[in-house]
């Protein structure tokens, strides 16, 4: 059984990237992090960074053969993208939207998001731990489900 966690544009950068907004931490990191939340539920990860709309699109449409849920930080693409809203609602998984830092604390144009509505939560401003949060709530939601 395993979750698949996405992670959009720029977000292969981790670690360089405005450390001061986005913290130290490397993607790796965060792929570590995910493996050991999903571990201790009895859970694997699968893991997509695409700098491409059109591959993260792709990555969502074949979680829906072999994954439980989807955790995904479409980065940039989260406040322009109808075509990876439309794949989150197209595949009828459970997904969560994950932010490292608060949007909302943030530029204006980072306030509304394509995919929040098409989640079943949201989670912005906790970092790394975001992540694992989204886990957590995943291995919970689907616990009774062996997919
Ligand atoms: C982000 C927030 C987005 O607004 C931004 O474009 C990103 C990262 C975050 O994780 O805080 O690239 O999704």
């Amino acid at each position: 059984s395993s979750i698949l966690v996405v992670n959009g544009p720029n977000l292969n950068l981790l670690g360089t990237r405005e450390p001061e907004k986005y913290g130290t931490a490397t993607l790796g990191d965060i792929e570590r992090l995910c493996a050991g939340a999903a571990d201790a539920h009895g859970l694997e990860c699968d893991f997509v960074q695409s700098n491409y709309e059109g591959a993260l699109v792709d990555a969502i449409h074949e979680a829906r053969q072999k994954s439980l849920g989807i955790v995904i930080n479409a980065a940039a693409y989260t406040h322009t993208s109808v075509a990876i809203r439309d794949a989150i609602s197209a595949v009828e998984l459970p997904a969560v939207e994950v932010h490292i830092t608060n949007v909302h604390a943030r530029e204006p144009f980072r306030h509304h998001s394509y995919l929040s509505d098409v989640c079943r939560a949201v989670i912005a401003g906790a970092g790394p731990l975001g992540y694992r949060f989204a886990i957590d709530y995943l291995a919970e939601l689907t616990r009774d489900r062996n997919v």
